[in-house]
């Protein structure tokens, strides 16, 4: 479940479609995924649902907009099918549900989420077909429901979101509205001046830290970016502060005042390659969020990097290139890792293609910098920024602002002669969605979903930019209930030291402060929980994982190790098609996920290059092996896959 106001996978439909290997494709003309409506007391929300997927931990809300406790759910749209078939559902539940097709109930019952309740089998039309599914979550425990289908030639695997659209509605529409001004809150930091109590991550979000500022940015720069940082950088959550016709002459005093703040001076950088830096700005797809130096063409939702002369201090680039989070921890731009010598070449690059700085001296006169530093305290700077300095600025909680003033201050239209209010950078559609915030109750702004986390923060942070667009990348799609959150909060935050895709040049690039709320969100987001389940090794676990180990092998086996390296024995043919070494999936992979994965990897990723070896009814043809029971011989490859580091390389 995801709630996104803008759908935004034409690609993947796009892909779907030419494959034509997944049983169906949505209707071209509407919006793709469902809509999820959830009720909750007498407060309701209605958004777009990818799946019929939900999570929610006992005493958490379903989404922000509604308080934590008992809730209905309610999916409806239309679901599409490329000819007339039948398929099958079954779902997986705590708590009751009702799932029909076409008006006719497919399933109708108690789950306790111990085995799937199977539907009975249903024709899907040729083309678009009704859904809905009403779902109540048990009196006590979590709520979760993972819905899956089949027809005669795929096993059980969850509806592909391209095959669900839904029509508009003045509802939904409204509803969206709502949520877009909530993102726009937490991320333009308005709690920041006008207080809300906590109990969301994005509240505590900070601002790049001024202590010993003046060591890193060079004084033109920062009295440009303080007059008006949406000219520097469109789309920046920093407002202009100074606004009146003495903006100018303010800002230069608070540049000053902040270029006297220096720090330790940075360590001398030796000097890179601009050549080798161009080739590891392609390889590791710094483009997926920037407008290269030397690009001829600029598209503005990216940032640009022709002011990096004018901002950095000649020197700290480099620096920065390895710490971007040093400074900011909620910063966007990741963290790749990079040995000082790869920063070194990267910083050339960047430099030898930058506009030249203008050459303007920091006024170090006495008064300039105590006036600086006065504005700084008394104009709201510190409300977002951490300075060893009192902060001498306030303004009245979110709870203070009625509704009939949210076309003043901060909201109104155009900017006010002699008003304290920041302004910043909003569009009117922009400033419509704040108000729409405001006419709520505005108790989403006090809480919190992993899911609702991912939604907003994956979209900021430019994830598709480089997960389904560059190929031999895992599509994004496929990563909500792939990964165990505990091993993709390590992998997302940059701190896990194995790579797993040793063929990729590029590399997954650290988000440190985000990993822990995106992890989580990946599970949740496929009705799996925050937290991996405890899975018990079986009594016999060590006669199932020696079977495993006949599976992988060349030797009566399915040869698995071909493509997969195990621990530290290398694959036999990796150019065939590489895969990852095997004594880290245990630790990796969701149990629910590789079942379906080694039952029939090309329903899960439609171009994946690994074979299909059960048949359509899930047999094994290996039936030395637990008797060609399917299921039980993917189970005894988990039981080896459990060794890790201690497997042992198949004959
Ligand atoms: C740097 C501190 C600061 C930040 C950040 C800030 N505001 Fe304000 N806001 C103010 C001040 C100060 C006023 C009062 C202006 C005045 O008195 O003219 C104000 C006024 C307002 C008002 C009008 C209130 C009234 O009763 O007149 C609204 C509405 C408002 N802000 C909303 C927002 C929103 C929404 C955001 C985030 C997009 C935001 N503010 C961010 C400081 C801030
Ligand atoms: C996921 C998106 C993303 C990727 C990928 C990315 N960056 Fe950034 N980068 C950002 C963002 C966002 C900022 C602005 C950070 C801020 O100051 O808040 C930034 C800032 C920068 C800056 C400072 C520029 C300025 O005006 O403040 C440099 C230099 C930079 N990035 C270089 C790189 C290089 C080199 C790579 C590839 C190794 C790279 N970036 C990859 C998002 C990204
Ligand atoms: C509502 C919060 C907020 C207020 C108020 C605010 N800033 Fe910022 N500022 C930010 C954020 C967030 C960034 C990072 C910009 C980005 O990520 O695009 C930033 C960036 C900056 C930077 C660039 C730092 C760097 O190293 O890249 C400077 C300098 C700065 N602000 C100065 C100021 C000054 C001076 C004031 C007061 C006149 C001020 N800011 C008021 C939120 C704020
Ligand atoms: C600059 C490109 C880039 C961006 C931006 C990026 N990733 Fe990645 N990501 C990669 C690459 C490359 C890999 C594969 C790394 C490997 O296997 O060695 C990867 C792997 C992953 C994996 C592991 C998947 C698996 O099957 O092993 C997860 C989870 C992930 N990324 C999440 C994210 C999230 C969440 C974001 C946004 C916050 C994001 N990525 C942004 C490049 C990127
Ligand atoms: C022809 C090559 C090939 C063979 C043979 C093969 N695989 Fe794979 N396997 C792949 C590829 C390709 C991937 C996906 C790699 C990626 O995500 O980038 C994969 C992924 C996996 C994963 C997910 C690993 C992870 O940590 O993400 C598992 C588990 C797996 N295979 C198990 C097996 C088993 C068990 C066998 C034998 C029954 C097998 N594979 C045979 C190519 C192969």
């Amino acid at each position: 479940m995801q709630l996104r106001p803008l759908i935004r996978r034409a690609g993947l439909m796009a892909l779907l479609t030419a494959l034509s290997v997944l049983p169906a494709v949505a209707a071209d003309s509407l919006p793709a995924g469902v809509t999820l409506t959830v009720t909750a007391g007498n407060a309701s929300d209605v958004g777009v649902a990818e799946n019929l997927w939900l999570y929610v931990p006992a005493g958490q809300p379903v989404t922000p907009f509604v308080a934590p406790g008992p809730f209905t759910a309610r999916w409806q749209g239309l679901i599409t099918a490329e000819l007339r078939a039948d398929f099958a559902f079954h779902a997986e539940y705590s708590g009751t549900l009702k799932l029909s097709i076409n008006d006719a109930a497919v399933i109708d019952a108690a789950g306790t989420g111990d085995a799937p309740v199977n539907g009975k089998t249903v024709r899907l039309n040729k083309g678009t077909n009704g859904i809905v599914a009403e779902y109540t979550p048990p009196a006590s425990g979590d709520a979760f429901l993972r819905v899956f289908w089949s027809n005669k030639e795929t096993p059980y695997t969850p509806i592909p979101f391209a095959a669900l659209s839904h029509s508009e509605s003045p509802e939904l529409s409204k509803s969206l509205l709502i949520h877009r001004g909530r993102d726009l809150f937490l991320e333009h930091r308005c709690s920041k001046c006008h207080s809300v109590p906590a109990g969301i991550p994005e509240l505590t979000m900070d601002a790049p830290a001024f202590t010993g500022i003046g060591g890193r940015r060079n004084y033109d720069w920062l009295a440009r970016w303080i007059q008006d940082p949406e000219t520097m950088r469109h789309g920046t959550p920093m407002p202009k502060v100074f606004t009146g016709a003495d903006a100018g002459e303010k800002s230069e005093a608070v540049a000053a005042y902040l270029a006297s703040l220096k720090g330790a001076a940075p360590a001398a950088a030796n000097a890179g390659n601009a050549g080798e830096g161009k080739a590891l700005y392609e390889k590791l797809h710094c483009a997926a969020c920037h407008n290269p130096p030397d690009a001829t063409e600029q598209d503005p939702k990216k940032i640009g990097q022709k002011q990096v002369a004018a901002k950095f201090i000649p020197g700290t680039l480099p620096a920065f290139l390895q710490k971007p989070a040093e400074h900011y921890a909620w910063i966007r731009m990741p963290n790749f890792k990079l040995s000082a010598e790869e920063a070194a070449n990267l910083a050339a690059y960047l430099d030898a293609n930058a506009d030249k700085p203008a050459a303007r001296v920091a006024p170090a006169d006495d008064a300039v910098l105590a006036r600086g530093r006065t504005l700084v305290q008394n104009s709201g700077c510190l409300n977002c920024h951490v300075l060893d300095a009192q902060n001498q600025f306030a303004a009245r909680p979110l709870s203070g602002l009625p509704n009939d003033h949210w076309t003043m201050g901060c909201l109104a239209d155009a900017p006010i002669e002699g008003s304290k209010a920041p302004r910043y950078a909003l569009s009117a559609e922009d400033r419509q969605a704040l108000r729409a915030l405001a006419a709520t109750d505005r108790r989403s702004l006090t809480r919190h979903t992993a899911v609702d986390f991912l939604a907003r923060q994956s979209e900021r942070l430019n994830c598709r930019e480089c997960h389904g667009k560059v190929e031999g990348f895992p599509g994004f799609e496929l990563l909500p209930g792939k990964l165990k959150p505990e091993w993709a909060a390590r992998f997302i935050g940059g701190t896990e030291t194995w790579k797993p895709r040793t063929w990729l040049e590029a590399r997954m690039p650290g988000f440190p402060a985000f990993a822990g709320e995106l992890a989580t969100g990946l599970s949740m987001e496929a009705g799996l929980p925050p937290k991996s389940p405890d899975d018990p090794a079986p009594a016999d676990t060590a006669e199932l994982a020696k079977a495993g180990q006949k599976v992988a092998g060349a030797n009566g086996g399915f040869s698995c190790i071909s493509c997969h390296g195990i621990a530290d024995f290398a694959a036999t043919q990796v150019f065939e098609a590489p895969g990852l070494n095997l004594a880290h999936s245990y630790e990796r992979i969701q149990k629910p996920y590789f079942r379906r994965w080694l039952r029939a990897p090309t329903s899960v990723d439609p171009s994946t290059k690994m074979p299909v070896y059960f048949d359509e009814e899930g047999k094994s043809p290996l039936p030395d092996i637990l008797g060609g029971d399917g299921p039980k011989t993917i189970g005894a490859v988990w039981e080896y896959l459990r060794l890790a580091e201690k497997m042992q390389k198949p004959e």
